[in-house]
């Protein structure tokens, strides 16, 4: 049969991008992300026609509930959380393709039910599926899951060929080097590393990708993307939600292991690595993993800290009051969990030695907003300084990731009029403007990627334990000191004055986003 009319769905995109039949199993289904995140992605992809025509869906999960009940259930998350209105067309297709397996993750028999459901299947159709196990349940019960996929044969259903298991594996992806180490071990005693997608969403986000077509799709930027030119970078990823129903995760989380370990530190790596080879997953990787290696340890004690560290208090968000941290719901009154972080970070090579790399991230801050700012050196400004209403800022360009995606670039202009006064003036390219904003949730891409075995936007183990190795000392410091050093801000406000003497230290201000 032509290509095409096995794939009736697929019309969307180039044809490498089309995925073998598949089936996915999610691991926690009746969960909050496969409710909020996973099925709606999937559900979008069908709806733009990028899914195989012999497409499945299982549910995998302790509770013992119907297909039926489970369609029901992926309805509901459809209408709730879908980018796309839901069509009753797209969903006669994929609800009887909807399917659920109950049974616990350490019950070896269960996952032999499922292989056997996989196979009725297969037998159905005619024709080998490939599965891509997609575990989003709590860290405790990673390990069982992956010895169960082990021993049941399933992580290596036709090793080696197109058809051959893939697993995608959420995060939090160990608490410390120790634990991500042994999550390592864990997975490639079971599977080969190119079967493995250990996920970070930040770079399913257009944005995050864009950040790659910027930088090495334009001739102007590469010349001055090195110390000669900018004097410092900083990355925010700021969150005005607070804890929210989560504090049974985030009490054992904080800031630094929910969003500085993996989603700065990636953004990070993407703004500082070298050019790749190619943009295949190989080598985009290899070039993160050697910027990653490059960071100098940090400095944790003292005066000379690269770290600050803060817990949300009283404040006002929206018009309306709001409380601390410590008086959350299921958060301990004497919690010492923090809530923000910042990092001041060296580079240690010949591209950024000497320009410090700034990270932050928070909740109950001011706004949600998250970009990476890169602030170029002054220009000498003896030729307009003479006048003090003259003002000449350094250039910066930014990235803004979310919300309000785009670029912009800060330049100096003449005011019109008849003398010579400058004013710094902004340069904005905004991604709705120029292509409309029903642009696609990470996880669709992220799911997409997946099932067609591009690991380029997924993170390979090496990557995780350099980071962890990084990260991992500050938590050790953080716990040795208790209370001391946690220093608290008001919600609504940008942050602790720990996090602005980390810059002020060296000169600089965080800037306003
Ligand atoms: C998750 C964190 O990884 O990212 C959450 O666990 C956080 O605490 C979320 O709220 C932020 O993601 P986004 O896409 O809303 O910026």
């Amino acid at each position: 049969m032509a290509e095409e009319n096995r794939h009736p769905f697929l019309h969307g995109l180039s044809k490498h991008r089309g995925s073998p039949p598949t089936v996915v199993v999610i691991f926690g289904a009746s969960g909050d992300l496969t409710a909020r995140k996973l099925i709606p992605a999937i559900y979008n992809l069908a709806h733009d026609g990028l899914l195989p025509a012999d497409f499945y869906l299982i549910g995998f999960g302790r509770k013992a509930i119907p297909d039926a009940e489970f369609q029901q259930m992926a309805a509901d998350a459809i209408k709730e959380f879908s980018r796309r209105e839901p069509s009753p067309e797209v969903w006669a297709r994929l609800a009887p393709r909807t399917l659920y397996v109950s049974g616990g993750y350490d019950e070896k028999a269960a996952f032999d039910r499922l292989g056997a459901r996989i196979a009725g299947l297969e037998k159905e159709i005619g024709q080998q599926l490939q599965s891509l196990f997609y575990i989003s349940t709590p860290p405790t019960v990673f390990a069982p899951i992956i010895q169960n996929l082990g021993a049941s044969g399933l992580a290596a259903r036709y090793l080696r060929q197109p058809h051959q298991s893939k697993v995608i594996i959420e995060k939090p992806f160990g608490r410390d080097l120790a634990s991500a180490q042994a999550l390592n071990r864990e997975l490639t005693t079971v599977f080969d590393e190119p079967q493995v997608f250990r996920i970070d969403h930040y770079l399913g986000k257009e944005t995050v990708q864009d950040l790659l077509v910027q930088r090495f799709a334009n001739a102007i930027f590469e010349p001055l993307w090195n110390r000669n030119f900018i004097d410092h970078v900083q990355i925010t990823v700021a969150e005005q939600v607070g804890v929210e129903a989560r504090a049974g995760y985030y009490e054992q989380s904080g800031c630094l292991r929910d969003m500085i370990q993996n989603h700065t530190m990636q953004l990070l790596a993407l703004t500082a690595m070298e050019p790749p080879v190619s943009m295949d997953a190989e080598s985009v990787r290899d070039e993160k993993v050697k910027v990653l290696k490059a960071i100098q340890p940090l400095r944790l004690d003292g005066a000379q800290s690269d770290v600050a560290r803060a817990q949300y208090a009283d404040g006002v968000i929206g018009g309306q009051p709001v409380q601390g941290y410590r008086a959350e719901p299921g958060v301990a009154s004497d919690s010492t969990t923090e809530t923000y972080a910042a990092l001041r970070l060296s580079i240690n090579n010949w591209r950024w030695q000497g320009v410090p790399f700034y990270l932050r991230s928070g909740k109950h801050l001011a706004r949600r907003v998250s970009e990476i700012a890169i602030r170029f050196k002054r220009a000498p400004g003896h030729l307009f300084a003479d006048d003090e209403r003259s003002l000449i800022a350094p250039n910066t360009l930014a990235f803004q990731i979310q919300p309000d995606e785009g670029l912009s670039l800060i330049l100096n202009a003449k005011i019109p009029g008849l003398e010579t006064r400058t004013q710094p003036v902004k340069m904005n390219f905004k991604y709705a403007t120029t292509f409309g904003s029903n642009t696609p949730e990470a996880y669709e891409r992220l799911v997409l990627d997946a099932m067609i075995g591009d690991g380029t936007l997924f993170i390979r183990g090496d990557e995780t334990e350099r980071s962890w190795q990084l990260i991992t000392p500050i938590h050790e410091f953080w716990a040795a000191q208790g209370r001391t050093g946690l220093d608290s801000y008001a919600s609504g406000s940008w942050g602790p004055p720990s996090a602005d003497l980390l810059l002020g230290a060296k000169g600089h201000a965080w800037r306003e986003p």
